[in-house]
């Protein structure tokens, strides 16, 4: 989808998580500047010297800053110093830091390390609360502005491979609930989760078995996997002001994965001899 509707002309937010080119919050950012939209873009240091970030601040005429969203002392310069650089307070925040040692280090889910697994729920759910609570300190926040964060359905089904960031995923998916619930009251702002098709990323690649995931998915969603720009397109909407009642949703943008019980495609695929087989292979590779 190549249209700008100028969706988000005169809105002013910050972006977090974008990596490099494959990163859901990269193409977001794109689609976002050419809605109209003006943002800080953000990520940890570390990631802003080793990735490309800086390539699409240009792009985008944005400021970095880098900040840990772990630390709130990083989310309250950066939400400070965004508001100065943008002229003003905020109408959306797009929140997309992960990250699972346990998932990077390839760990059993039972043997898991705890200390990784406080890490694991402190960059990718707890950190949304962290944004939000500064936010909502330092008064940063335009009324009807709309708040977002990416989650997965292995917060409500069992993924095996998915590890500790199903628990993350659904503590993410609860904050939004109770912080949407505060910020509707106080300020009418809204907050959701966008639960995203598995889309093919740097933080995608250290799962298990993502391509078998992947491929599942697909066959099994009528409308196939969502990828970056499905995301990208949703995320405009939802900062726009056509979705101002919408607010403490978990939103499915899967295909329509997570009503089928099983699809043609699926059975197609199962079916056809090779598949199994290479599946098979593939699985036993792991064990
Ligand atoms: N890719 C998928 O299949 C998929 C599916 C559903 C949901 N998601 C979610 O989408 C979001 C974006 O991930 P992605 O797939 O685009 O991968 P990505 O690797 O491009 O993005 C993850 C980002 O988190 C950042 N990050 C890690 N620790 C951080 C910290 N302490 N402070 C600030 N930033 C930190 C990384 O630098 C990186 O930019 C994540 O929440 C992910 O769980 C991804």
């Amino acid at each position: 989808m190549d249209n700008s509707y100028g969706l988000l002309k005169g809105k002013k937010g910050i972006i977090f998580g974008a990596l490099d080119k494959n990163s859901i919050a990269w193409k977001t950012a794109e689609r976002i500047y050419k809605e109209g939209g003006r943002f800080v873009l953000t990520n940890l240091s570390l990631a802003i010297r080793f990735g490309t970030l800086n390539e699409l601040a240009k792009k985008c005429e944005s400021n970095v800053i880098p900040a840990d969203a772990t630390r709130v002392e990083d989310l309250e310069n950066l939400i400070q110093k965004s508001t100065e650089i943008l002229g003003g307070k905020l109408d959306f925040i797009l929140h997309s830091p992960a990250m699972s040692t346990n998932i990077r280090k390839d760990r059993s889910y039972a043997d898991l390390n705890y200390d990784w697994f406080m890490k694991t729920l402190d960059v990718s759910a707890l950190s949304f609360h962290k944004v939000m609570q500064v936010i909502e300190k330092q008064d940063a926040m335009n009324e009807w502005g709309s708040i977002l964060a990416i989650s997965y359905i292995a917060a409500q089904r069992a993924f095996p491979g998915y590890s500790d960031m199903a628990e993350a995923k659904a503590m993410l998916e609860s904050i939004a609930r109770s912080f949407g619930y505060r910020f509707a009251k106080n300020k009418n702002v809204r907050v959701n989760t966008i639960s995203q098709s598995p889309t093919k990323t740097t933080a995608a690649s250290g799962i298990n078995l993502f391509d078998v995931f992947y491929e599942y998915a697909d066959k099994m969603s009528p409308l196939g996997n969502a990828d970056h720009e499905d995301f990208a397109n949703y995320a405009i909407m939802m900062f726009s002001d056509f979705t101002r009642k919408v607010t403490m949703q978990n939103l499915m943008n899967d295909g329509g994965f997570s009503s089928s019980g099983i699809t043609e495609d699926f059975i197609k695929y199962i079916k056809a001899d090779e598949n199994v087989k290479e599946s098979k292979k593939t699985i036993e590779i792991q064990k």
